[in-house]
């Protein structure tokens, strides 16, 4: 692993990792973590996507992945993998250049287990979006810091018709500036939103901006292990972070894991329908204690 460094918030600083040429560095990394919450966040993705179709009364669902890497969700999502799959393909390097790896993938990424699911991907990492795209675990990428920069005409008609947008391990570096972009850029098809936030970022503000918009959030039962803290001097940090905000770490954070939660946000009419609960039935975390392994 390469050398540690923290950013503001205590983190570990993976910036390094996040925009190469090709995954390895990525999946290298982070397999040493045990970064996990993409396989978390698989098998409650699959309920809310099911829940969408039901909702539209379409198969064909678009589902915009904010902060998506080499395509991690879209891998797990649309071609069936596991994290377990990615960190063994490449999580012990690769012979070839990057030609010869995205030719290996794109016979990955030729056969979805959901030919009906259209995955589009943002992430600020332009090289992570064009692997993804090159590759085929998304069908479409946008590189672009939605913070930053906002969205261009040509972004807005990327996302323009999402009906679900998801992201993990992203909020925190993004804020409720981005979820508010994408949200006024697909205004016609009002799409849920499914996030994973590490328990020390607040989703207060994101959770307000979507209300203004008739949306009402929820957040579902369970915590979700994102990976290991890769010191004692991140732990300290997190668990300061989380004293601060009043969050008790023990049984979670304390056993030396990031944890998250899944916050979802529906239109007002939609989620006074039906509860979250119930389209999540069976898919939440048991604890803190619990791996998920899906
Ligand atoms: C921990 S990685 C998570 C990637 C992927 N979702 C996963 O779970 O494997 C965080 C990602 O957020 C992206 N990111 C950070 N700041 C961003 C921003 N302002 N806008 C878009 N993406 C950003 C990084 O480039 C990186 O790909």
């Amino acid at each position: 692993m390469e050398k540690v460094q923290y950013d503001r918030t205590g983190k570990l600083n993976l910036s390094t990792i996040y925009d190469r040429p090709d995954p390895v560095s990525y999946f290298s990394t982070l397999s040493q973590l045990d970064y996990a919450i993409p396989q978390a966040a698989k098998p409650l993705f699959a309920r809310l996507i099911a829940a969408r179709r039901s909702s539209t009364g379409r198969d064909a669902i678009k589902v915009v992945d904010l902060g998506c890497s080499y395509g991690v969700n879209g891998a797990l999502l649309k071609y069936g993998l596991s994290m377990a799959t990615l960190y063994r393909l490449y999580g012990n390097g690769f012979g070839g250049g990057r030609g010869d790896l995205v030719k290996r993938d794109r016979a990955i990424f030729d056969d979805p287990v959901d030919d009906d699911l259209q995955i589009v991907g943002i992430d600020q990492a332009g090289n992570a979006v064009d692997y993804a795209v090159d590759a085929g675990s998304l069908d479409g990428g946008l590189a672009a810091d939605l913070e930053r920069d906002g969205l261009t005409p040509p972004g807005r008609r990327a996302v323009g018709d999402a009906d679900l947008i998801i992201s993990t391990g992203c909020f925190g570096y993004v804020t409720e500036r981005s979820l508010e972009l994408l949200l006024e850029a697909a205004a016609d098809t009002r799409p849920w939103m499914a996030h994973f936030v590490l328990r020390m970022f607040s989703f207060d503000a994101a959770r307000a901006m979507l209300e203004r918009h008739g949306y009402i959030t929820e957040k579902a039962d369970g915590l979700y292990r994102q990976r290991r803290f890769v010191s004692q001097d991140e732990r300290r940090h997190v668990l300061d972070n989380l004293a601060a905000a009043g969050i008790d770490p023990a049984g979670a954070e304390a056993t030396g894991w990031y944890f998250a939660e899944l916050h979802v946000a529906r239109p007002r009419e939609k989620a006074r329908k039906v509860p979250l609960a119930a389209l999540l039935d069976g898919a939440v975390a048991v604890g803190a204690g619990e791996a998920l392994t899906h």
